[in-house]
């Protein structure tokens, strides 16, 4: 509904109709070219899209942009180039690869799906209704695949895709209650014609000329059809309710290493935040001061500086505790690492790991300093 109660007017049918072919002529010439993609020239040709290629780089591209994906997508094939290889992968080397891409639970549900795939014959479903049923596939991922890999015609809307929409039918209402309103018109946009290309030219279009702050209308295939831009609101679109400020936690995590290199680690639970992945031992993370926890006796030190990171619904704040714990302590939990990467941790854990080198290397001075004078 806008302003004044009156939903947001239609462009005329034949703009409804005209817009995907403009914008399909313009993929043609300006498609990002991508490590999973399957560009117009060569779908023209008769090439089709690996739909495990599709699948993973749609899992990755949750919540995690397409410049840091390129390259870790490039790895991950490499490294598993397919469904079967995939699904056989030891749970801790996929959490290991897919360190520093945050939202562990993809990782996890990536294998529940591969083996789930692999177990019933290793094809993936050609319908965005049965893809759904697989492990971390919603309706975004399926819609994706299914247009993308088996060109079926579904209506992929992301958050670049919410953008164009909104601005084409002007739709002044604020995400995230307008996201019904743009679904429904990006519906009436898709086409049965080449609809995973189409997909993916709403994408292109919506990450380079279409982008939030300053969008290129002089170049848009789709200025002529843009109700925003005809009222000069382009830039202004889609609107935001205002975002509730996130409130701030604060935790203790403990870095021990011992002499022999080894480090005390443990493995989160399964389920809940960085779910499944290498850390350090420490408090829980609260609202208020936590209680200290030391994971095994030692002389445990502070280091200087805090750790800070963002999660999706709190800032969190980590004071760094570090030792060298005699080679025969026992820890109350996690167990010491001797070739420890610290690569597979998660980012969080890794800044943690970075602020406690310091105190580690003042530990050993002061003890170097404490025997030789
Ligand atoms: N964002 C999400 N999926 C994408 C894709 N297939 N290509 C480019 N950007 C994307």
């Amino acid at each position: 509904m806008r302003d004044n109660g009156a939903p947001a007017p239609l462009p005329h049918p034949d703009a409804l109709t005209a817009i995907a072919p403009a914008l399909l002529a313009w993929y043609d010439g300006h498609a990002r070219d991508l490590p999973w993609r399957v560009g117009p020239a060569a779908r023209a040709a008769g090439h089709r899209a690996d739909p495990y290629r599709v699948w993973l780089s749609e899992v990755m591209l949750q919540q995690t942009t397409v410049a840091t994906v390129r390259d870790r997508f490039v790895r991950f094939v490499t490294r598993w180039p397919d469904i079967s290889a995939l699904a056989r992968a030891p749970d801790a080397d996929v959490m290991a690869e897919w360190a520093g891409l945050g939202y562990y639970a993809r990782a996890r549900n990536l294998l529940a799906c591969a083996r789930q795939v692999a177990a019933s014959g290793g094809d993936f479903p050609d319908q965005a209704e049965t893809l759904r049923a697989l492990p971390g596939i919603g309706a975004y991922t399926a819609a994706a695949i299914a247009a993308i890999a088996f060109d079926r015609a579904e209506t992929v809307v992301d958050g670049n895709v919410e953008r164009v929409v909104a601005r084409l039918f002007a739709l002044r209402d604020p995400l995230p209650g307008v996201k019904r309103q743009i679904k429904d018109r990006a519906a009436l946009l898709t086409p049965r014609n080449r609809p995973g290309d189409y997909a993916q030219a709403m994408m292109d279009l919506g990450a380079t000329l279409c982008n939030p702050r300053a969008p290129r209308c002089p170049e848009c295939p789709l200025s002529r059809y843009c109700a925003a831009h005809a009222q000069g609101i382009a830039a202004t679109l889609p609107a935001r309710a205002p975002r509730r400020p996130k409130p701030q936690r604060h935790g203790v995590v403990y870095v021990a290493q011992r002499l022999d290199g080894a480090v005390l680690l443990e493995t989160r639970p399964p389920t809940g935040l960085l779910g499944g992945m290498p850390g350090w031992p420490g408090t829980d993370w609260r609202d208020d001061r936590p209680a200290p926890a030391p994971p095994v006796k030692a002389d445990w030190q502070p280091a200087r500086g805090v750790v800070t990171h963002v999660f999706t619904h709190f800032h969190l704040r980590l004071d760094v505790m570090v030792a060298r714990p005699q080679l025969d302590a026992e820890p109350c939990r996690g167990r010491f690492v001797p070739d420890f990467d610290p690569g597979a941790l998660p980012t969080v854990m890794r800044k943690c790991w970075d602020v406690a080198q310091d105190a580690l290397d003042d530990l050993d001075s002061r003890n170097n300093t404490g025997t030789t004078e």
